[in-house]
Order: structure tokens, then C-alpha cells, then sequence
């Protein structure tokens, strides 16, 4: 019996396998609406036969997006955009659909990557005044953040839960706060980006505080029967910075709150980060975190093999895979892996065909 083809409770949520598809950014919305980019690109990954596909970060509000071009769901627009776009993906599949919901923070106003990526200061095409936990930019001459205050963080919270409640009405059937890779909750976190003296700012049990405020308060704002997890990353790569330890105090704060899922990602606050970049580098870390914790936790980056994946669940590393790249790379890798460990995994009835010979059970 393969681990990887096992189902997984994440709280309410059942998946048929522990494959999970990584949020990805598609900076392909308008004016923060899903396109038929989306309809397409999820109407892909959702016949891919994962156990759960986690749509990108979406803005809760707009100077929170990290490009002007970024997927948003902060009014009736793009609540409406991104219903239109899930709708032919529900249609033709059963995939669990969750969504990531994010504030990118200092990171935010940005050129899309495949146009460089840059910051783009307030008052160029396409830029914005960003906002921050203190006014310490990312990069060495990026336009300043404005530091938040405490009615501006009250109203970050509200925007989180905002979205959440849209995000529930659309039917989704997960949210992922994102804490991770530097942006907006991030910052708060790390003592790089965070030099506060308020109730936000010093120790550790401030610096969590808005993460747990917003958990909290995206938990409230959807149903029971919605799962409410976060994504952090576990170690800024920088001395000094965010790290395992901490992450930990925050994993077990989030646990106790009921979260569902922690999804261990790491870096992106810190240009100076010295990643060890390998296959399953962020492994370790999501280990050292499921020691500590009952729920969930979703182990990503650089994961891209059957048997890979196979023996991190087999050795109890994490409970789940993340996968990125490589599901772009191969839109049917939980086919291909099924084939390969000898599971078998959801097709779409139009596709039964396809069936390779030889393997005649490879599909539910
Ligand atoms: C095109 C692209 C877009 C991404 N967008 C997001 C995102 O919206 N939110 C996020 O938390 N991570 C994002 N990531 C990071 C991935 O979710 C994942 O953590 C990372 O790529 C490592 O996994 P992999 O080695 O399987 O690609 C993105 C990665 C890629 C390649």
C-alpha cells in the first residue's frame, strides 16, 4: 500500500491522496480578476489527479498584491471573476479546491517576473505606496514601506477575513494563510523586517500576534466545514532572522487555534538568505516541525520523484507533499507516480482510454 496514494484528513477536509498542488502565482489576473488563463490553467491541474489543488495567492486587498497583475479577492469583482473561472473546473472535477490568501507587504508592487520583477516605486505605471510592519524596504534603495498602525492592522485583519468568507461562498473548501515567503505576515514574524516597540514588535509572542489575530479571525469566517491551515517558512536562511525554533512556538500557538494543516515552506524575507538548495531541502524542516505538532504538515520544494515522495511520508517526515514545478513541468505526475508505485488515482471518464497497457488498474 503506498503512503503517498493513502488518504488524509486535513480537519474537515478529506483527500484521496496526499499529493498537493503548491499554490503558483500566475500574475495573469485583471485588476485582481481571474482570466480564462485561470480557467484553463486550473481546468489542467484539476483532471492531474492530486489529492488537493491549492489555488494561488490571492491579495485580500490590492496594494497587497505582489504584482499589479496578481490573482485579488477584496470585492464583488474579483469574487465574481474567480467564480466564473472555477466554474467549468467544477464541472469536470471532483479535486478538493482550496486557496491560498495572502498580503504581500513590503514585497508588494512589483514588475512581474518574466518582465524582471523589480520593485516599482509609487507613482510609476503599475506602483504603489507599500506598507510594512516597520519602514525597512526589502532590497537596499526599494522604495520605503510606510509602517503599519494599529487601526491599518485591524484593518488587515478584517481584509483577511473579508476574503475568507468570499473565498467560502465560492465554494472553496480550504484556505491557506500565507506566512511565508516573506510577505506581509512574514515580516511581522522575522526580527529582520520587524522593529516595532508596540504590541507587534520585541518578542516573539508580538511578533506572532497579527498571524494569530488573522488565523483567528479567517477561522471565524467560514464554516466549520471549511479547512483553515497556514503555510510558513520555517527559517529566514539568515542569522539572526526567523528560524526553526520559532517556528515551532508557532506552529503549536496555530495548533492549539485549530488549524487544520501547516504547509512548511522557508525564505524570501532576506535577500542575504544562503538557501542549500537540493532535492527535498526543505524536508528536514517540515520534520523538525511534525515532531512537534499532531496536525498535518505539508512538506515542499524540490520533491519531484515517486519514490522521493514516497519514502519522506514512509519515514514520517510529513503527512503530505507540496509540488510546484514539477506539476507544470508534468500536468499528470500523480498519474505517472501512481504507475510507478503501483497505487491508483482519479481520471476524468473522457481520459479512461489513455490507460497505458499493461496497466490495467491504474485509474479509480
Ligand atoms: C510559478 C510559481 C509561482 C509560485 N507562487 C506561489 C504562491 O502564490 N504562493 C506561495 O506560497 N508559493 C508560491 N510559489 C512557491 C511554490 O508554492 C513552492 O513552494 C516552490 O516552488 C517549491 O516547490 P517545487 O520545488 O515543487 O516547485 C510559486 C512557485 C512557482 C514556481
Amino acid at each position: 500500500m503506498s503512503h503517498l496514494f493513502s488518504p488524509l484528513s486535513l480537519g474537515p477536509l478529506s483527500l484521496s491522496n496526499r499529493i498537493v498542488i503548491a499554490p503558483m502565482c500566475q500574475y495573469s489576473a485583471d485588476e485582481g480578476r481571474a482570466t480564462d488563463w485561470h480557467a484553463q490553467h486550473l481546468g489542467t491541474l484539476s483532471q492531474s489527479g492530486a489529492g488537493l489543488l491549492i489555488l494561488e495567492a490571492a491579495a485580500v486587498e490590492a496594494r497587497g498584491r505582489i504584482s499589479w497583475a496578481d490573482l485579488g479577492l477584496w470585492d464583488d469583482a474579483t469574487e465574481a471573476a474567480l467564480g466564473q473561472a472555477l466554474a467549468s473546473v467544477r464541472r469536470w472535477s471532483k479535486m478538493p479546491l482550496g486557496i491560498q490568501l495572502a498580503h504581500a507587504g513590503r514585497k508588494a508592487s512589483t514588475a512581474r517576473p518574466w518582465d524582471g520583477g523589480g520593485a516599482i516605486a509609487p507613482g510609476q505605471a503599475h506602483g504603489w505606496q507599500v506598507v510594512a510592519p516597520s519602514a525597512l524596504p526589502f532590497n537596499e534603495g526599494d522604495p520605503l514601506p510606510q509602517a503599519l498602525d494599529a487601526a491599518g492592522i485591524d484593518a488587515v485583519v478584517e481584509a483577511f477575513a473579508a476574503a475568507a468568507r468570499r473565498a467560502a461562498r465560492l465554494g472553496l473548501e480550504l484556505i491557506e494563510v500565507h506566512a511565508a515567503h516573506g510577505y506581509l505576515l512574514h515580516q511581522f514574524l522575522s526580527p529582520l523586517s520587524n522593529r516595532r516597540d508596540d504590541d507587534y514588535g520585541g518578542l516573539l509572542e508580538n511578533r506572532m500576534r497579527l498571524l494569530l489575530r488573522v488565523f483567528d479571525a479567517v477561522r471565524a469566517a467560514v464554516p466549520a466545514g471549511v479547512a483553515v491551515g497556514v503555510r510558513i517558512s520555517a527559517t529566514d536562511w539568515v542569522d539572526g532572522g526567523w528560524d526553526v525554533a520559532q517556528s515551532i512556538v508557532v506552529a503549536r500557538a496555530l495548533e492549539a487555534r485549530g488549524s487544520d494543516f501547516i504547509h512548511v515552506s522557508s525564505g524570501g524575507l532576506d535577500p542575504r538568505q544562503q538557501i542549500p538548495v537540493g532535492p527535498g531541502y526543505q524536508v528536514p524542516l517540515a520534520s523538525a516541525i511534525k515532531a512537534q505538532v499532531a496536525t498535518p504538515v505539508i512538506a515542499v520544494g524540490l520533491i519531484t520523484e515517486p519514490r522521493q515522495a514516497e519514502t519522506i511520508l514512509a519515514e514520517g517526515h510529513a503527512d503530505a507533499i507540496g509540488i510546484a514545478r514539477g506539476i507544470l513541468y508534468d500536468p499528470r505526475w500523480p498519474w505517472h507516480a501512481a504507475a510507478e508505485l503501483g497505487a491508483q488515482v482519479h481520471a476524468a471518464p473522457q481520459y479512461l482510454r489513455c490507460q497505458p497497457h499493461g496497466l490495467r488498474e491504474l485509474f479509480q
